[in-house]
């Protein structure tokens, strides 16, 4: 229990989702109080350090895309204990998004179901905003998207320039056009598209999968990324469901109900593509130990996004330490050592 718990989330919860988001963005703006706070979120120690494809992170624990679509808060979001930020999606030009409402809560189960539909300044603003924020002081990847390969072409050249990576997102399933990208030859021809232009760690946002058709479909992806040099995947998106609280009718699921799918994902994606391959867990996340079993069934590093709105800036320190802790307690060097699950 934290003042956030007992006194924030119940104050914001009385609002709709989007005007919550709205007065959040208004906070992240006083940019000299997030710093002053610092000290309360952080835990740093060397042992939490990692590296991604090159990426070198103060702790695995990332901010899932979509919280910044705008890259305007990362300056005080980078005060709050994460190891690295995904900013956006961005895609190329500015897009109103879906009808409201186009977010719901669930309180009982702590999820949410969200069909924004990437509504985005677009491209310039955010690459604008990149060049004027050079004191983020942890890495940050731009997760971009398209529905061509010409979208995704232009977001990859402007936005790899300013940041430490670029993730490229196929897997929104509120945005019509871009789900054709996890159609194989549909994704070897974006990889192909952009390899020439590969400076920096690039990984792939994945859909999550609950049967064996889409789950043979997803490894194929993910044998395309190996192809291609992609760094590794982020595994993964919402779940699709439908709601009648949304306008469109349907949107993507987040938070709790997606971990055990998220777990069973990174375990196979794991055993299928090998030791070196990166993996970023993503979905439900909202503990230490759900952190650590991610760890554990083969991530690298974490991400999440529904576990901060439920939990708030105080979670990103209680994963760090219960990690810290567990190395402590095994008696292993750094985060690179914790024993993935046998036979894994
Ligand atoms: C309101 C909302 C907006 C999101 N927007 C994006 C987005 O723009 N790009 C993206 O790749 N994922 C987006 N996501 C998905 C999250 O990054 C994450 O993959 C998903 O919510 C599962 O993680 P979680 O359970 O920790 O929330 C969004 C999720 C939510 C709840």
């Amino acid at each position: 229990m934290s003042i956030y718990t007992n006194l924030i989330r119940p104050l914001l919860f009385t609002l709709p989702p989007e005007r919550a988001q709205k007065l959040a963005e208004v906070a992240f703006q006083a940019k000299p109080l997030w710093k002053t706070l610092r000290p309360f979120f952080q835990v740093d120690d060397e042992r939490l350090h990692t590296d991604v494809g090159g990426i070198h992170l103060p702790n695995p624990i990332g901010l899932a895309a979509g919280y910044d679509k705008d890259c305007r808060m990362i300056e005080s979001l980078s005060n709050l204990g994460f190891g690295y930020i995904v900013a956006g999606t961005v895609v190329a030009e500015p897009r109103q998004g879906n009808p409201r409402p186009r977010i719901a809560r669930n309180p009982s189960e702590h999820s949410l179901v969200n069909s924004l539909g990437f509504p985005s300044h677009g491209l310039k603003a955010a690459a604008d905003r990149l060049k004027r924020n050079t004191s983020r002081g942890i890495p940050l990847l731009a997760s971009i998207s398209g529905l061509s390969i010409e979208d995704f072409s232009h977001c990859y050249q402007t936005l790899q320039p300013l940041a430490s990576g670029v993730e490229l997102n196929i897997s929104s399933p509120n945005t019509e056009g871009i789900r054709m990208f996890q159609e194989p030859p549909q994704l070897e021809e974006l990889l192909s598209a952009l390899k020439p232009s590969k400076e920096k760690p690039l990984f792939l946002k994945l859909p999550p999968y609950f049967d064996e058709a889409q789950r043979s479909r997803i490894l194929e992806l993910v044998d395309m990324c190996l192809k291609y040099g992609v760094d590794g995947v982020t595994a993964a998106n919402t779940r699709p469901v439908e709601d009648d609280r949304l306008a469109v009718g349907r949107g993507g699921l987040s938070g709790k109900p997606l971990y055990p799918h998220m777990l069973r994902i990174v375990r196979e994606i794991r055993r299928h593509a090998g030791d070196k391959f990166i993996i970023n867990a993503c979905g439900g996340i909202s503990s230490g130990e759900d952190a650590l079993s991610a760890l554990q069934a083969g991530a690298n590093t974490v991400q999440l996004f529904t576990g901060f709105i439920y939990e708030g800036p105080g979670l990103m320190k209680r994963i760090n330490r219960h990690i810290l802790n567990f190395i402590e307690r095994e008696g292993i060097l750094s985060l690179g050592a914790i024993p993935r699950e046998s036979g894994d």
